[in-house]
């Protein structure tokens, strides 16, 4: 399309649905959901497929290099990782102080220090430098990510930051740095599996709006505090604690029924079931009950017994509405089970998303056109004169 087409089609905006539902912004390679299949892709990848038999750093790899590495190229790009856990001086003298603002919300505390970071490390606008600087940047980004929310999250609670282990990889150390001890495999490998399949999905809010920050040729941090400024909000950040309040609320099994039948009856959601666009089952609730269910417990039992529950009251008092168990039913039980604290649940949503963040405005970049979308004017007609014998006061 010519530039005067471009020009006469903004003048005459087409007026897209509420919420852009069903509109494409954008080509991606990154990846894709399908809601009525029930499955996701990260670059052609079944994703469920890559948590069950990959590790954190081969995926990270896939989405950000665009493929997945070979093992030398794995080992490479691990021990690159690693080296790229520290952060600068000044960085982790200022954590205690933002840890100390009242109240503390660890989601809030990372957006201030990933700001500062990016600051700090000198990241330039994405439009002045590089592809490959661009990559470079998302990586180490990615890499500090953890260990800002770890530090922060310590410093709250009057503790030393813990240092990245180097010989633990991603998911690991996160919860050695998080917890101060050298985690459980089959914890480690639990959480791994929910931080891969956590890291990207479709054209969510947060992605768009890092690749809008991007669109503008920002720096990668203004386009990561975006996309935590986005995540942050209840409709999109979800609620992996809420579901496991609910358990908590409910106690006991013989409860269950007469507990959730009133919450519907009454207007309430179910936490952790519905999903905007998956109608069947969200592929992500369905490897992380068989997680949660390895890993054992009374709390992965209960669950289950709830779940089924649940589905039997949305059936009963929400017939034909499509509604199945989401990702956060489980994560806070599997997330639970190995030793994260709930207030850290988004947050650690948040620590592996920067993955498909950070690919996204590395893609962006790439193939950047500014994102500048019209609105259709609806108020008063204009021009307006303005009032008579109203003036400058
Ligand atoms: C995720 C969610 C926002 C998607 O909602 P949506 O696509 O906008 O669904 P709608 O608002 O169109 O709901 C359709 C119907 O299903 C019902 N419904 C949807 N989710 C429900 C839930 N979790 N519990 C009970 N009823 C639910 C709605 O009340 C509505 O019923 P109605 O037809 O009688 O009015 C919604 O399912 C929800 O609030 N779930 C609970 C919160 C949650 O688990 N969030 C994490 C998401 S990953």
């Amino acid at each position: 399309m010519s530039n005067a087409d471009l020009v006469a089609k903004a003048d005459n905006p087409v007026l897209a649905p509420p919420g852009l539902e069903g509109v494409a912004v954008a080509e991606t390679t990154i990846g894709d959901v399908r809601g009525e299949e029930g499955f996701f892709h990260y670059r052609g990848y079944n994703a469920t497929v890559l948590a069950r038999e990959c590790s954190f750093e081969q995926v990270w790899h896939l989405l950000i290099e665009g493929e997945l590495p070979d093992p030398e190229q794995t080992k490479r790009f691990r021990a690159d990782t690693v080296r790229l856990r520290t952060l600068p001086e000044q960085v982790s003298r200022l954590l205690p102080e933002i840890a100390r603002i009242d109240p503390f919300v660890p989601l809030d505390a990372l957006r201030t220090a990933v700001s500062l970071v990016a600051s700090a490390i000198g990241l330039q606008p994405t439009m002045d430098i590089s592809a490959e600087e661009v990559r470079q940047q998302a990586v180490r980004m990615t890499a500090l990510v953890p260990v800002l929310l770890t530090g922060l999250y310590r410093a709250h609670q009057g503790l030393e930051p813990v240092a990245a282990d180097p010989d633990l990889d991603y998911a690991a150390s996160y919860l050695q740095m998080l917890t101060g001890e050298r985690p459980d495999e089959v914890h480690a490998r639990a959480v791994e599996k929910y931080l891969i399949l956590t890291m990207d999905h479709g054209f969510n809010a947060s992605t768009f709006t890092a690749r809008v920050i991007a669109s503008t040729g920002a720096d990668m941090g203004s386009a990561l505090v975006g996309a935590i400024g986005a995540l942050s909000g209840p409709l999109h950040g979800g609620a992996p604690s809420r579901a496991l309040h609910t358990l908590d609320e409910i106690g006991t099994e013989d409860r269950a029924y007469d507990y959730l039948k009133e919450k519907v009856i009454s207007g309430e959601r179910l936490m952790g079931f519905g999903h905007r666009v998956y109608k069947t089952d969200d592929p992500r609730s369905t490897l992380l009950r068989e997680v949660a269910l390895q890993l054992g417990g009374e709390q992965a039992q209960f669950a289950e017994h709830v779940e089924q529950t649940a589905l039997q009251v949305l059936n009963e008092l929400k017939p034909g509405r499509r509604l199945y168990t989401n990702v956060e039913f489980y994560a806070g039980v599997v997330m639970n089970t190995a030793g994260i604290p709930r207030d850290m649940f988004t947050p650690t949503f948040a620590s592996s998303r920067t993955v498909g963040w950070t690919a996204a405005i590395c893609e962006q970049a790439s193939h950047n056109r500014l994102i500048r979308p019209s609105a259709v004017y609806v108020g008063p007609p204009p021009p307006r004169p303005l009032p008579v014998g109203y003036h400058y006061v």
